[in-house]
């Protein structure tokens, strides 16, 4: 099923006051991400969304390809322009994964969890990604692109790609297809909601870390410079995970790939 997707139908019904106030609609483009960074350097104000159908050079975390067949799915990106210091964008990955799977539940009945640092996940199988870049000038955040990728009506064996998590989709979990339209105004509302009221102190940070799957289990870690292993025992206030060595360190990992072992 391709079900039709246009910034007018995106825009009839959506209550929202500013994620939405500019939509752009792409049948095709690189990356939503790359359109909306362009776009955020071009003035766009806070709360523009970029949609596409097809991404030609779609991107997830760590340089791995993110891919999609024409109309399956939900991909875009969302300019912000918070008033933090770099080291608290991570927030925004926060809010943005917490949005998806009020989203998911709201259309679907389906309890989606998260796996640190912005994997949308079901039944460990990976659902969906956000990949988040800022725009950074003078050492102040000019704009986050928060881009969002999830697998709606998919065939998850079709998925090729460097996954390194057996992959989902929501149609695969409850047997039908789902429209992609009340699902992709239900986020933008829930993103909205939730960033309108993200505040400051540590319940977002509460929020976010109950639902990650991969706080108690053992993990394995791929850092930039090396790997380690160790039980994730929780998460600090900017969102790195902490992980206890076996030789009773406790180490923050910031950026890395974590992959949950036996
Ligand atoms: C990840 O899991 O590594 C993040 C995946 C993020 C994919 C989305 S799809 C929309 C936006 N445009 C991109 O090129 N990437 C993000």
């Amino acid at each position: 099923m391709t079900d039709r997707i246009s910034s007018r139908a995106i825009r009839a019904g959506l209550e929202n006051k500013l994620v939405g106030r500019k939509i752009v609609y792409l049948e095709q483009t690189t990356s939503t991400n790359d359109e909306a960074r362009r776009l955020a350097e071009a003035g766009a104000p806070e709360g523009t969304v970029v949609v596409a159908d097809y991404q030609s050079a779609g991107r997830g975390r760590q340089g791995r390809t993110w891919q999609a067949p024409f109309g399956s799915c939900l991909l875009l990106s969302v300019v912000f322009r918070p008033s933090v210091p770099p080291d608290q964008v991570q927030r925004l990955t926060m809010t943005a994964g917490l949005a998806v799977v009020d989203a998911i539940e709201e259309r679907t009945g389906l309890h989606a969890d998260l796996k640190w640092p912005n994997d949308i996940i079901i039944r460990g199988q990976k659902l969906g990604g956000i990949l988040t870049e800022v725009g950074v000038t003078r050492s102040r955040v000019d704009f986050v692109v928060l881009g969002i990728g999830l697998n709606v009506n998919l065939d998850p064996v079709l998925l090729s790609g460097e996954l390194i998590s057996p992959a989902t989709s929501l149609s695969a979990e409850v047997g039908r297809d789902i429209p992609r339209l009340p699902l992709l105004r239900s986020l933008l509302e829930r993103l909205e909601e939730r960033y309108l009221h993200a505040g400051t102190g540590n319940l977002l940070v509460d929020e976010w870390a109950q639902r990650l799957t991969t706080i108690g289990q053992r993990v394995a870690v791929t850092l930039p410079d090396g790997a380690l292993q160790g039980v994730a025992t929780g998460v600090d206030e900017r969102g790195a995970l902490l992980v206890r060595t076996p030789d009773e360190r406790l180490v923050p990992i910031l950026a890395g790939d974590v992959m949950v072992s036996a």
